[in-house]
């Protein structure tokens, strides 16, 4: 059974609610699931089959505090990510302007350079717009496994 880890970057909670709604979806495509609420490089050895990523931004456009210390691994000493793949589901709030999602898009460019490869489209949940933030996650996450042909069972 192919392995897919769910890293979690939240600050109130909500990117860790979302990790544990879609992980029945997931288990239901043939995955063995591990959602992962404290990230750190460790969880990258070895690499599971497919990463999803749910991560907040607070600050401005910063990291939540139990992400902070993987984003800095990450940085200062990178893993050969090469042709790794994975999702990402950032949550936001547009009404802070230009830092919306700012720390889901830094991972998203940070994966980029380490040569790691997203499967489709960055989702983006919009706090202003989506009040529960499953609401927005369950389907697109459906859609995901379907489009990316990611189910295995
Ligand atoms: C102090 C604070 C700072 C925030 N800063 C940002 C920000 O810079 N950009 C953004 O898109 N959202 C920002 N948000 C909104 C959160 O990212 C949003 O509410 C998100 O849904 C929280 O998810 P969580 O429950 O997983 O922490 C901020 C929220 C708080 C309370």
């Amino acid at each position: 059974m192919p392995s897919l880890k769910i890293f979690v970057g939240t600050m109130y909670g909500g990117a860790l609610d979302v990790a544990e709604q879609v992980t029945p979806l997931f288990e239901q495509a043939g995955y063995d699931v591990t959602i992962v609420e404290q990230p750190s490089l460790a969880d990258l050895d070895p690499l599971p089959d497919l990463a999803l990523f749910c991560v907040s931004t607070t600050g401005s456009g910063d990291f939540p505090g139990n992400f902070v210390p993987f984003a800095r691994d990450l940085r200062e000493a990178p893993p050969a990510l090469a042709n790794w793949r994975y999702g990402l589901i950032a949550l936001g709030d547009s009404s802070y302007g230009d830092t919306f999602c700012g720390a889901g898009r830094a991972l998203d460019a940070l994966l980029d350079e380490l040569g790691a490869e997203r499967l489709g489209e960055r989702l983006e949940i919009d706090a202003m717009e989506t009040f529960m933030a499953d609401d927005a996650a369950i389907p697109w996450v459906e859609a995901w496994i379907d489009e990316q042909g990611l189910k295995v069972a």
